[in-house]
Formats: C-alpha cells, structure tokens, sequence
C-alpha cells in the first residue's frame, strides 16, 4: 500500500473486525487532513457520457484530445496513453463499430470485462492490491435472492452479448461470483463538481468497512484514489468510509446498505438516532397512557399500554 511515509515501517493493517468481516487498521496516529495511503485503479472504465471529454486512460480533463482512428469514440492524452489503455480498450473498439447504435453494455458490465481481460494479462497481485486482492473480494453469493440473481444473469448476457471476442469467459457460477464481488466492491469516481466520471477498482480501498461517522474519505486524482483522514485517526483504530450519501436520513442509510452491502449499520450516529426514536416513542406513549388513564378504567389503560410498548419494540 503506497502511504504517504512508505520507507517506514507499515502505518495499517489488514484485520479482523468483529462482526465486519476484514478490515483495514492503522499502527499509527493520522492527523486530519494527512494522506493514509493512495491506490491506483486495478481497472477503470469511463463513462460513455464523458466520452471527449476525458482521456479514456488516465481520466484526464482537456481540451483537444486525439480520437481512437478506428472505433472514433474513445479519446487520448496522446499516443502513451492511447498505448497503454489499448489491450482493454480493444473489448470494446471493434465491438462499438459493429454494433453502432446498439452498442449498450452497462457500467458494471463494461467493467467487469476489463477485471476478466486483466485477470488474464496481469494473473499475479498487482500494486493495487496490497492488502486485499481482487479473487478475495466479498461476493455475498449466498445471500443473493432471485431478483438479485435475475440482474446478475441479464449482466452476464449482455457480457457475452458485447464482449464475445477477445475475452476467454469463466464459467457461469464464476461469473455469478463476479459479478457480486463487483456489485459489493466497485466505487464510481465523481469529478470535483461530483459529476459521474466512470467505474473502477480499488482494491485494497475496498478493504474498509463503512461507517456513517466515518475517519477518512476517499479522493480521486485521474484514476488513483486517495484516502484522508477527516478525524484524528489513533494506533489501533479501524478505519472507516462512506459508502453512502451521509445526507440520506438513517433508516434510508440502512435500507441501502442492506441492499447493496448485506449489513446493517451499528455506528455511533445509527445506534444513537435509534436511541432517539427509542426515546421520543416511549415517551410518547407514556403520555398516552397518562392521557388514557385519565378517561379509562387502569385495566384497560395497562393493556393499552403494554400492547403499543411491545409493538414499538418490534419495529424498532
Ligand atoms: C467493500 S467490503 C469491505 C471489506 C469486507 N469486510 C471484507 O471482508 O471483504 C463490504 C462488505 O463489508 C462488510 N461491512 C462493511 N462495513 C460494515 C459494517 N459497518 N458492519 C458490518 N459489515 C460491514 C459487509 O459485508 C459489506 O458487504
Ligand atoms: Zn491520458
Ligand atoms: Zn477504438
Ligand atoms: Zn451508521
């Protein structure tokens, strides 16, 4: 993992965190704002609505850039990073003429047929997997319900739609368990303005568990990551990123999460708005029940009360 002080001695670790799975943790304090560790894209795939407007390779943003001569819709820095991006650019260059307008892979699968073609050019770990390789990657196939499955098998259709040449598939089951892996593991890269710039991989950046109140966040620089820490980080600590939209109200947060990541949030702000609710639900109720035993008989008042404490606790 390149940190900012690698000729020292390791600043993180990998780890397990209960009840998380793997984890990343540091061996020493950060201060905020300091650069933990940056990871360049083990792939990245640019988004078709960019296209012109960044370099294909490096994600760069420029005026004037040189146009792919045969497929006409992917653009280069210059002739290096042209080079460089060819051996994947060439899944999809000659597909792109043939199919036109039809030519319409998703993100993820448009991803997902770099990682395969890299898998194949680049079999051992590469700088971008330090601590965690991209064959560990969490799938969670064994939580995946058929809607979830529906989606994966429409993705490895359009996989073998679009990408039939060029690329040696795996199996179906290993597909499946690609796809989940990508799914649970892929990040978007956003421009400053957080526009949408593409999909990538980072792996060793996809070893950190979530958490609302999180001690880094995740940067891009073209198609590096880099992970700063937003709160003073101590020995020992687990590090923590976002993977949502911190504005989403809690049970909207834990909904995602559920859906795309198979947890549910137990941080400080997750626990302590539960608390609230907690709270403000008992204590509305033991206002009811003031308010009815001043109407009613105790007995009822007791049953009533005992019947919408017990409810809340279910919902809750
Ligand atoms: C990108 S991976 C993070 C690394 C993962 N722990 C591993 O062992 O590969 C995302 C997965 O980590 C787990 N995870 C992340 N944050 C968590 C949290 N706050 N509580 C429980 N599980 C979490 C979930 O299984 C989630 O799908
Ligand atoms: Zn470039
Ligand atoms: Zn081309
Ligand atoms: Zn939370």
């Amino acid at each position: 993992m390149s940190s900012a002080r690698s000729s020292e001695s390791p600043a993180l670790e990998r780890f397990q965190s209960p009840g998380k799975g793997r984890g990343l943790r540091a061996l020493r304090r950060f201060a905020v704002g300091e650069l933990l560790f940056s990871c360049p894209a083990y792939t990245c795939v640019l988004t078709v609505n960019e296209r012109g407007n960044h370099c294909e390779c490096c994600f760069a943003r420029k005026e004037g850039l040189s146009r792919c001569g045969r497929c006409k819709q992917a653009f280069y820095c210059n002739v290096e990073c042209q080079k460089q991006d060819w051996p994947l650019h060439k899944l999809e260059c000659s597909a792109m003429c043939v199919f036109g307008q039809n030519w319409n892979p998703s993100e993820t699968v448009r991803l997902t047929a770099r990682i395969i073609a890299k898998q194949k050019t680049h079999p051992g770990r590469t700088e971008s997997e330090k601590l965690l390789s991209i064959t560990e990657f969490e799938s969670h196939l064994d939580k995946l319900d058929n809607e979830k499955r529906e989606l994966i098998q429409n993705d490895i259709s359009a996989l073998h739609h679009f990408y039939s040449k060029h690329i040696e598939y795996p199996d179906n089951a290993a597909l499946v368990v690609l796809f989940g892996q990508v799914n649970c593991n892929g990040f978007t890269i956003e421009d400053e303005e957080l526009s949408h710039l593409g999909s990538a991989i980072f792996p060793d950046v996809a070893l950190m568990n979530h958490s609302c109140c999180p001690n880094v966040i995740v940067t891009y620089k073209g198609t590096v990551a880099e992970v700063r820490a937003v709160q003073e980080i101590e020995a020992g600590d687990e590090i923590f990123t976002s993977y949502i939209d911190l504005l989403y109200p809690t049970e909207d947060r834990n909904d995602r999460l559920r859906d795309s990541y198979f947890f549910t949030c137990d941080c400080r702000e997750c626990i302590t708005k539960k608390k609230v609710i907690v709270f403000i639900r008992v204590h509305m109720l033991y206002l009811l029940f003031r308010f009815i035993a001043r109407f009613y008989s105790k007995g009822i008042a007791f049953f009533l009360f005992g019947f919408f404490t017990s409810s809340s606790f279910i919902t809750i």
